[in-house]
């Protein structure tokens, strides 16, 4: 044996047998022609360079690092030794030159590409397109569009020279509090996977990858790396689960970001279940899992797990792992699997294939995109006596802070270094309407003060705290006799690193209210209208004062664009066509999860401190189970402020001739339906279709939507003709008792509408049996009794 190894060594030594290259040989012999210690470095990210942090101390162990208060472990100095391909992103993978592997380069985020916009000797700039954020996307219920979006985006990772984008994230809107929401689609998951297929394949199509995010069940911010968050198996199968599935399957994305907390005891990232039987063997991905950054406790498990990649990495984590395969805690053969995973990415990346990318991606051409998105989901909630469109022309008095500096789109990693945010004064004016000047340079001079006296951001996540709204007292019975109109603007930022708050966040501080009223009560007295803009990226309390206002138009963080996109739906060029993806509540006690959010903390250790990175020890229980969202206000008949799928046109539409294809089902059934527009412009409509299952043993959902489609721009008097097809699984709900997903016997009836609420037609059919639609491997299990919600 010895001497066998020997003469191998002669070979490689005499050079007779060259060594494999990546793309050259078979995956199997470059693996293993690794050590390994290449192995361990390859699934182990090159270390994280933090913005404006010295680089350690050479020839000195790295020590861990502080960021104002936030414990980074120590970084590998190759993260500063090795100049980075792209500055400014957030990872790289470990290159292997001798094997011809190289380093690929991950970067930032769901809404536009994050790199330093510039760079040290280098007159030329690298700002990169804002898009809309993910709620926006969302609520357009236009996959087509998602995707387009997903097209410029992915041409301009290319042409920047990143392989794999962070994001898109798809995690539930469970509350309305999540600092993260604008990040992600919705609170129903079929809408949440749908929108991720779309922009997935969008940006897949362009030759580069995408992560989708955090896998799974992140959907708070408070103590984000140590929650424990207790959760059903059916509520995971059935909601937070579900989007992940069907983006997997639809889109095949290159990588799975797992996520920070942990799922019933366990972090995700070290959970076998959930990252091999689950993600790769039920729902079969084909790429790689990689952690969130810094996420997760113990490399080893992780790599047992099926994490494949460990992110942004440190040589310890290395070392572990070589240590562990040494005295067998880990198996080559699962270091091998996930190594190979790896590679086969990095075969597929453009950085592999030597892309000559270009540093100019048509950075005019994406804005036009992220103008017409915004503008395709934006949601019309309130247009009493037709008060929009606005004529062109229209004298309009402008208030609210984010009127003049208008929030493109949240925090964190969700930012993105754009050239500019065209204001909401701009894009009135570009659009032909005459802004009060007097009123805007009162704005604008207290604005330019108040940014002056802002505190600085207290760390690389939080934003600094809002400027206090301009208090327009003295103004505004100056504005109501001089201009025709008035549009305020409410807004609010979040990110990641904190949740939302309900007072003066979730619900509108006095003085935003008190705004609302002085102009409303002025501009009424004169018989002059009232808008109100919400430029927000979660949902917020509405109740309470929309009745003091004729129009609101829920504009979200609409992207660098903003300005301009706005305007194009106050104007009536494009007809709002939006429908909310998350239900707005009357109130925040309303919010089924309210209780129970942001879960509860515990004591600190004796003698130790809460690191802010990790966060205290705590735990959530999601008691609501299956009842997030429309499920729970249907359910528990609770009436929201707007329900889910709701948003006006300026123009009417009429379904009609609704018909199941067959009274009994087969192996699917079809539903065709006509739409109609019978107002005066053209416009699209959003047509919804929502299930509601027959309950044999366990309880279920009021309804629950199945499918969704949304129509071309139909000219005044046009119909278009739409047909759903239902499979098996879309009947199904999952059993715990059975690990499996099972569609009852019974009459299930088929409703469609403009929304969750606005049912214009049922029909039904009748399954004769029950189906198992298909068995899953039992994981996930809570090991504690979870007293949920149950609908009787
Ligand atoms: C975020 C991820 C992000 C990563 C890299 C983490 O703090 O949770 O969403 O992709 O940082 O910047």
């Amino acid at each position: 044996m010895i001497l066998l190894s020997a003469i191998v060594l002669t070979i490689h030594a005499q050079g007779k047998k060259p060594l494999p290259k990546l793309g050259k040989n078979s995956l199997k012999e470059v693996v293993d022609a690794m050590t390994l210690e290449e192995k361990a470095k390859l699934v182990v990210g090159m270390g994280f360079k933090m913005p404006g942090m010295p680089p350690p101390e050479k020839g000195k162990k790295p020590q861990s690092i502080d960021i104002g208060g936030f414990k980074l472990p120590p970084s590998d100095p190759e993260a500063y030794d090795v100049p980075e391909k792209v500055p400014g992103t957030a990872g790289r993978t470990h290159a292997i030159p001798r094997l011809g592997i190289p380093s690929i380069t991950v970067s930032d985020g769901p809404a536009g590409l994050r790199i330093d916009p510039t760079r040290p000797n280098d007159k030329r700039t690298y700002y990169a397109t804002a898009f809309p954020v993910a709620t926006l996307l969302a609520s357009s219920w236009d996959t087509a569009l998602v995707k387009k979006v997903g097209v410029a985006f992915g041409n301009e990772i290319r042409e920047y020279g990143v392989d794999v984008i962070l994001g898109p994230g798809l995690n539930i809107h469970r509350n309305p509090l999540g600092g993260r929401n604008f990040e992600y689609y919705s609170e129903d998951p079929l809408i949440a996977g749908s929108m991720t297929a779309a922009i997935v394949n969008g940006i897949q199509s362009q030759g580069v990858g995408t992560s989708i995010k955090h896998f799974a069940a992140n959907n708070q911010e408070t103590n984000r790396n140590s929650i424990n968050t207790i959760i059903s198996e059916r509520a995971l199968r059935e909601i937070y689960l579900k989007g992940f599935e069907i983006a997997v399957k639809a889109s095949q994305p290159w990588t799975v970001m797992s996520s920070y907390n942990k799922i019933n005891g366990t972090y995700t990232s070290e959970r076998r279940d959930l990252q091999t039987d689950i993600l790769k063997r039920e729902w079969g991905l084909k790429g790689f899992v990689m952690t969130d950054w810094f996420g997760g406790h113990d490399p080893v498990a992780q790599m047992r797990a099926g994490n494949d990649l460990l992110m942004p990495g440190n040589p310890d984590q290395s070392a572990a792992i070589v240590a562990a395969v040494k005295d067998s805690t880990l198996t080559m053969a699962q270091l091998d699997a996930n190594v190979t995973r790896v590679l086969k990415i990095i075969l597929k990346s453009p950085t592999f294939k030597g892309y000559k990318y270009s540093d100019k991606p048509n950075l005019k051409g994406h804005a036009q995109v992220s103008r017409m998105a915004a503008a395709e989901g934006m949601v019309l909630l309130k247009n009493e006596s037709s008060v929009l469109p606005l004529a062109k022309g229209t004298r309009i008095a402008l208030f609210g802070n984010t009127s003049y500096s208008l929030i493109a789109g949240g925090t964190g990693s969700g930012d993105v270094h754009k050239a500019y945010t065209v204001m909401l004064s701009q894009g009135l004016a570009n659009a032909g309407f005459k802004v009060q000047a007097e009123l805007a340079k009162s704005y604008a001079g207290y604005l330019a003060d108040a940014k002056k006296k802002q505190p600085k951001s207290r760390n690389f996540f939080m934003a600094p705290p809002p400027i206090p709204e301009f208090n327009v007292d003295t103004l505004v019975s100056k504005e109501a006799e001089g201009a025709d109109a008035a549009i305020i603007t409410i807004g609010r930022n979040a990110g990641e690193g904190a949740d939302r708050k309900v007072e003066n966040d979730f619900t509108l501080s006095d003085v935003e209210k008190g705004l609302i009223n002085g102009v409303a009560n002025a501009f009424h007295a004169k018989g002059k209208k009232v808008v109100v803009v919400l430029n927000i990226g979660g949902v917020i309390e509405v109740a309470s004062w929309r009745d003091s206002v004729d129009g609101i138009l829920l504009a979200w963080q609409p992207g660098l664009e903003g300005g301009n996109a706005i305007a194009d739906v106050l104007s009536g060029k494009v007809n709002p066509s939006g429908k909310l993806a998350s239900t707005f509540p009357v109130a925040y006690e309303d919010v089924p999860s309210a209780k129970n959010f942001p879960g509860k903390e515990f004591p600190m250790p004796d003698g130790q401190k809460p690191n802010p990175m990790v966060g205290r020890p705590s735990e959530v229980v999601y008691q609501e189970g299956i009842y997030v969202g429309y499920r729970y206000y249907d359910s528990f008949k609770i009436k929201p402020a707007y329900e889910f799928g709701y948003g006006l046109s300026y123009t009417n539409f009429k379904i009609s001739d609704v018909k199941v294809s067959s009274p009994d089902f087969k192996n699917n059934i079809s539903v065709k339906v006509t739409v109609k527009n019978t107002g005066k412009v053209g416009g699209k409509e959003v047509v919804q279709l929502y299930l509601s299952a027959p309950t044999q043993t366990i309880d279920k959902p009021e309804q629950e939507l199945k499918a969704f489609a949304k129509t071309g721009l139909l000219a005044p008097g046009q119909s278009q003709f739409i047909v759903f097809t239902l499979k098996a699984g879309d009947l199904a709900s999952f059993y715990t008792d059975k690990s499996a997903w099972v569609a009852d016997a019974g009459e299930y009836k088929v409703k469609i509408g403009s929304s969750s609420r606005a049912i214009a037609k049922t029909v039904s059919f009748k399954l004769a049996k029950d189906i198992v639609t298909e068995k899953t491997h039992k994981s996930l299990t809570p090991q504690v009794a979870i007293d949920e919600m149950i609908n009787k």
